[in-house]
């Protein structure tokens, strides 16, 4: 009752600010109950870098939303209904612009790139040629190095109420990647609750590309405590186990009478203290799980996941072969939310779409290759239902 009011009292105020405000209209109106924080575009603009850090702003039929900005192509908010049609916000981020360009910032929402995952030791070689890379995660390089595409704007190329596309030029030699690489992202949300990212690459070189989002979820609401109750199934038989800097081996291993066995739904939390090399390597799930195939509407099914208090299903489907399944174990209270809640210790959990970890090093991976004058495509459906 009292978050309630407080959430009436809130959105009044953006109400009023309304007028000045071009997004504000398409923000939750006094009818509606929401849980999470509200997010204003005028308190969350700000300039990084010398370059305007605007809120962007999906709305469909049924009120979901979804929040954006341009730096790193990031996704700020997502708010769904609950079992209740409660709109829920259930995607982790900030309430400002420049909390996103800071060293302790987890990768809150952003598109990493162009190579998400780690790359061993910062090193891989096309034709004969190396080419190296800064390290900043133990000896390997981490979602594309310092910059990536997480830590720079991109531009707008167009936008409307459920349809935004963001794009980026990556000049040759950023990080170390052979380029010039030109990328864009699709964010779109469907009037059924479904939030699509739609990647596409090309290259003036031969380069790698593997592109995801690191959008950090809770099912029950951004800041309502632990993920581990949360129920997960992952459409996965095999997993790509790794050393203890979470480099794979090269080799799948059978997810069977493992913790990674979540071919039947059970929650996030069921298995992770159990003793387990992998689990210690991970500090709990930071794994690769090689999708098994399972088709819906031609894309491979990745994961069902639902929210224990609220009732939100999320569906993942995707034209990857892979899924990273992150269970925040590195989430450590460094951080306010939007919800005015700390980043605490597994409360939010990423499912990244993507290939494998280290690809351009893994001969027996699917390749991430992108050659001159072809295009990588692919796209990942996140899809809101309740239960
Ligand atoms: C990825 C990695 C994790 C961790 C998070 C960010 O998902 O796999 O190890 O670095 O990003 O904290």
């Amino acid at each position: 009752m009292k978050r309630k009011i407080i959430n009436l009292v809130l959105a009044a105020v953006l109400l009023s600010t309304a007028a000045c405000n071009p997004s504000a209209e398409s923000r939750q109106s006094a009818d509606n109950d929401t849980v999470g924080a509200l997010l204003d575009s005028v308190s969350f603009t700000e300039t990084i870098a010398g370059k305007e850090t605007p809120l962007y702003t999906l709305k469909n039929s049924s009120g979901a939303t979804a929040y954006l900005t341009n730096f790193g192509a990031r996704l700020v908010g997502l708010w769904v209904p609950d079992k209740n049609g409660t709109l829920t916000d259930v995607v982790l981020g900030f309430d400002r612009a420049s909390l996103y360009h800071n060293e302790d910032e987890p990768y809150f929402g952003p598109v990493v790139g162009p190579f998400g995952n780690r790359i061993a030791k910062g090193q891989f070689t096309l034709d004969g040629e190396q080419f190296t890379l800064p390290t900043n995660n133990g000896p390997n390089t981490l979602h594309g190095g310092t910059k990536g595409v997480h830590f720079v704007h991109w531009d707008v190329k167009s936008a409307n109420d459920k349809v935004i596309t963001f794009a980026y030029t990556l000049p040759d030699g950023q990080d170390g990647f052979p380029g010039p690489i030109h990328m864009e992202v699709t964010y779109s949300l469907s009037d059924n609750n479904e939030l699509t990212l739609a990647y596409q690459a090309t290259s003036d070189r031969k380069t790698v590309i593997n592109l995801t989002s690191h959008a950090y979820f809770n099912l029950n609401g951004e800041g309502s405590g632990s993920i581990l109750d949360h129920q997960l199934r992952l459409y996965a038989d095999q997993y790509t186990p790794v050393d203890e800097t979470l480099i794979p081996f090269g080799e799948l291993a059978d997810v069977k009478g493992t913790p990674f066995d979540f071919t039947s739904t059970k929650t996030i939390g069921a298995d992770i203290d159990q003793e387990s090399e992998q689990l210690t390597y991970g500090s709990g799930y930071d794994h690769n799980f090689v999708l098994n195939g399972t088709q819906v509407n031609g894309l491979n099914h990745a994961a069902t996941v639902s929210g224990d208090q609220s009732g939100i299903v999320m569906d993942i489907y995707t034209e990857e072969p892979g899924i990273q399944f992150y269970s925040g174990n590195f989430m450590a209270d460094r951080v306010t939310l939007k919800s005015g809640a700390k980043d605490s210790y597994r409360t939010g959990f990423c499912l990244e779409p993507q290939h494998f970890p280290d690809s351009p090093n893994q001969p027996n991976f699917p390749t991430t290759t992108l050659n001159p004058g072809d295009t990588y495509a692919t796209k990942s459906v996140y899809k809101f239902t309740t239960k």
